[in-house]
């Protein structure tokens, strides 16, 4: 059975937008039943109306405190009785009790060789460091902040003259081909996650 995903986002949507057309082209067995993003204006919601899509943007700040944030994600996840959870370019950290409602079931993708550089401006980051090679990492999300088994990384080298934008290209390029991937095998249930590794399973 096709499984029902719900994409997260906070901005541009590129991530979001390959996932899409990869189960337009039917490499995915599943299917985008809904977006939540916690800011209206922003490119992942624009992509979102443009596919036809229900969208919610659901804003923490618009509520008294984190639980009241989580449980009105949770009452639309469970209206549309979702399967999975896609963490696309989503910039807020779930709460201790979505993770436990739904673990297992939600993934998230950063633009690092996790462990290395968790957290915001990961290419920035990585330039700092002066790191020879980077990447991005698609990762099960569990209650920690950008950490959680990983189901699959690319590398990329980082060169001499790299700028943040030209690095970050590099790795979305990478972003676009491992996410649609990772969701593929979640999708036909091929990811076991056994102690702190996945195991995949074709
Ligand atoms: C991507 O590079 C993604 O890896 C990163 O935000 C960008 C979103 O782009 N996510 C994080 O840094 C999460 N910690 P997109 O909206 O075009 O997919």
């Amino acid at each position: 059975m096709r499984k029902r995903l719900a994409l997260f986002g906070s901005g541009r949507g590129s991530n979001g937008e390959a996932i899409y057309k990869a189960i337009k082209a039917e490499h995915i067995e599943g299917e985008i039943v809904l977006i939540i993003s916690d800011r209206a204006n922003v490119g992942i919601v624009e992509k979102g109306c443009a596919w036809h899509i229900p969208v919610h943007v659901v804003d923490p700040t618009h509520y008294g405190n984190g639980e009241a944030w989580t449980q009105a994600m949770l009452d639309i996840l469970q209206e549309y009785e979702v399967d999975g959870i896609l963490l696309a370019g989503y910039m807020r950290i779930l709460l201790p009790t979505f993770v436990q409602a739904y673990r297992g079931k939600i993934l998230n993708i950063h633009p690092s060789l996790l462990p290395a550089f968790k957290g915001m401006q990961a290419q920035k980051q990585a330039l700092l460091k002066g790191v020879k090679y980077t990447g991005c990492t698609v990762h099960f999300v569990d209650e920690g902040m950008d950490i959680g088994p990983i189901i699959a990384q690319a590398v990329v080298p980082v060169y001499e003259d790299d700028t943040v934008d030209t690095l970050s290209k590099r790795i979305l390029h990478e972003e676009h081909r491992i996410y649609p991937e990772a969701v593929r095998l979640f999708c036909n249930d091929a990811l076991e996650i056994v102690g702190s590794r996945v195991v995949i399973r074709e």
